[in-house]
């Protein structure tokens, strides 16, 4: 069984280190990218406070794919240039979005969606293979340090997809 460590006192830099620290033990020894990306996914959502969806698209045959997640269920593809996951992927930088009514062209799969960041994941050689997707009920929930800490996660589980 795994058991996540109390990151409850922790500063939130410290929060992500522990939480990378989590993922790497999770998919270090395992080659299935679904298994990882599933593990991954419940980690951050069970983890990181605040969320309602957290979990991963892939890019097949020039589209964006629902992978491994957790939340309601979502939109299946996604074209690139297309909401948040299709800019971000298709511009391969990370987007945070306080607000997602206010971001042109955003896909709403869950209603209760107010704020999001979309961070692509990229091979050694930056080739963009999907994003790693989270949501949240609240609005403006992400800031610098989650950016920095949830980019460290996608670097992590890009090289066990
Ligand atoms: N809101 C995303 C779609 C995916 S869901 O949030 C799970 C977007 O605009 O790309």
């Amino acid at each position: 069984m795994f058991a996540s460590s109390d990151l409850g006192n922790s500063t939130k830099a410290e929060f992500y280190r522990e939480l990378a620290a989590q993922c790497h033990a999770l998919s270090d020894a395992e080659s299935d990218p679904i298994a990882n990306m599933a593990n991954c996914a419940a980690l951050i959502f069970n983890s990181v406070p605040r969320l309602n969806w957290a979990g991963f698209y892939l890019l097949k045959d020039g589209e964006l794919v629902l992978g491994p997640f957790q939340g309601q269920p979502a939109c299946v593809r996604i074209a690139l240039g297309r909401g948040v996951c299709g800019t971000a992927a298709e511009s391969h930088s990370t987007l945070r979005v306080a607000d997602v009514t206010k971001f042109p062209g955003h896909i709403a799969c869950d209603s209760a969606s107010r704020s999001e960041i979309v961070v692509p994941l990229l091979t050694e050689d930056s080739q963009m293979i999907g994003v790693l997707d989270i949501d949240s009920p609240e609005l403006d929930r992400f800031d610098a340090e989650d950016e920095a800490g949830l980019s460290a996660l996608a670097k992590i589980i890009a090289r066990k997809i």
